[in-house]
């Protein structure tokens, strides 16, 4: 049987309790964990003498892990992946900058991972590739000498064309992605905008679920990502996590709504604080009651924009609560720390609504995992953005307009007052929905494809 390589740049902690860096890692995580296999990635270390770490057994899977040097750092991780890509592929052209330097640095980077992966792949493995950070490397992958089925699974949003047109090389870039045998996407949004690069701008054409392009063959697929609904829900549960629910509802005044976000401008955090805001205006029934939770872990923390979005938020969460803040009642909770799981689950468990109303965003697991922790008889209600991939399955939760502050800060009230039998359809919806695209189905589906079984 052929074997499963997973490559992205972060890989997980591997170690219990300890948070994970994003949705990616820990949903490859589990897929892995369920089936095994082998995972490369960067080891989160930079040296002036990279290596390749040893071999890290832990249960089903084998990690292997290399370093970067500074330059290559700089230039692929706070260059290319996350000055030029991240911003351009969540719509924030504005944000973006663009060096050739970096694009070259972020091409080598591609082929020192390229490199360490021919050194452990045998010629019938299965190679899954992760992410924005990783687009050139089935290219060097070919250069390596692999001629494995390699497949692609974008996490997150891929842009209409005039918008991925504005990064100086994104010819080159896309032909280097068409060396993927399988390409997978979020949403049918981020498969369509591909296709359309693909056929205006690349002389390509389609059929089916197939591209040709470039002289070859690449078959381009949606694959929702998910998460484990029965195993959330069971973890919401545990007695420990119950009481704590129960301890944070008491402490927190019976209404809280909840936001858990990576501190990154795509999420639309100084828009969710000028809709709080508007809230706090026009809905005074709720003042002394209710409680705003921000958690934001810091986020990319040495580059400029993610440092310029932490101050706005600094100044606006403290004048915010200087405006409306009583003696006894503080309206908003800004934390800027990650918290594991067993802190998250019964903050779901507790809170009445969550919003989760990024600007852009591929998915959006914390939307999942929020309506997967709910108790069917008492659920909490979901404000969600329609901008985030996940809105595509969970049109049950209320969906706004993140710009709108106006529609979010009505969403808030409609979520703090709806009626029992409305939160519990609405929630039923988004079970089955969720149920339809578990992480398992999102795993093997992608294998499936890749192996040429689908
Ligand atoms: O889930 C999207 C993602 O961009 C991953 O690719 C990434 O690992 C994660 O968010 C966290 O970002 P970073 O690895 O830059 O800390």
């Amino acid at each position: 049987m052929s074997r499963l390589v997973v490559v992205s740049n972060r890989v997980a902690p591997i170690q219990e309790g300890e948070a994970t860096a994003g949705g990616l890692a820990a949903g490859v995580l589990d897929a892995l964990r369920q089936k095994g296999g082998i995972w490369l990635g960067w080891s989160g270390n930079i040296r002036d003498v990279p290596e390749q770490q040893p071999e890290h057994i832990v249960g089903a899977i084998s990690l292997f892990t290399i370093d970067l040097s500074r330059k290559d750092y700089d230039e692929y991780y706070r260059g290319f992946a996350n000055g030029t890509l991240w911003p351009v592929l969540h719509y924030q052209i504005g944000l973006g900058r663009f060096e050739w330097v970096e694009y070259e640095g972020y091409r080598r980077v591609n082929s020192l991972f390229a490199q360490a992966l021919a050194k452990l792949a045998r010629p019938d493995d299965l190679i899954w590739v992760h992410d924005y950070q990783l687009l050139y490397m089935a290219e060097a992958a070919r250069d390596a000498g692999l001629t494995n089925r390699i497949g692609l699974f974008l996490h997150t949003p891929f842009p209409a064309p005039g918008v991925f047109m504005t990064i100086p090389a994104h010819a080159d870039l896309f032909r280097a992605v068409c060396q993927y045998d399988l390409i997978g996407f979020q949403t049918e949004i981020d498969r369509a905008a591909f296709l359309d690069y693909a056929v205006r701008h690349a002389g390509g054409t389609v059929r089916d679920e197939v591209l040709s392009v470039f002289d070859r063959i690449v078959r381009v697929g949606v694959y929702p990502i998910g998460v484990h609904v029965d195993e959330v829900r069971a973890s919401a549960e545990l007695p420990r996590n119950r009481r704590q629910a129960t301890r944070i509802r008491a402490a927190l005044l019976d209404r809280l709504i909840l936001s858990v976000d990576r501190l990154d401008y795509s999420k639309g955090l100084p828009q969710r604080f000028a809709a709080f805001e508007r809230f706090l205006a026009e809905y005074p029934a709720h003042h002394n009651l209710v409680t705003f939770m921000q958690i934001a872990p810091p986020s990319r923390s040495d580059i400029e924009t993610y440092q310029a979005i932490r101050r706005e938020l600094e100044g606006e969460a403290g004048r915010i609560n200087g405006r409306f803040a009583e003696v006894d009642w503080v309206p908003l909770r800004y934390l800027n720390k990650s918290f594991e799981r067993n802190v998250l689950m019964p903050l779901y468990a507790a809170a009445q609504a969550c919003l989760v109303t990024p600007l852009r965003d591929g998915m959006n697991l914390v939307a999942k995992e929020f309506a997967a922790a709910q108790d069917p008889d008492d659920p909490g209600v979901l404000i969600l953005s329609e901008f985030a991939g996940a809105a595509r399955e969970l049109g049950d939760a209320l969906l706004v307009n993140p710009y709108d502050e106006a529609g979010v800060a009505a969403a808030m009230d409609r979520a703090l007052t709806m009626p029992l039998e409305e939160r519990q359809d609405r929630h039923r919806g988004m079970l089955a929905a969720m149920r339809e695209n578990s992480l398992e189905r999102w795993r093997d589906r992608f294998v499936a494809d890749l192996g040429g079984q689908g």
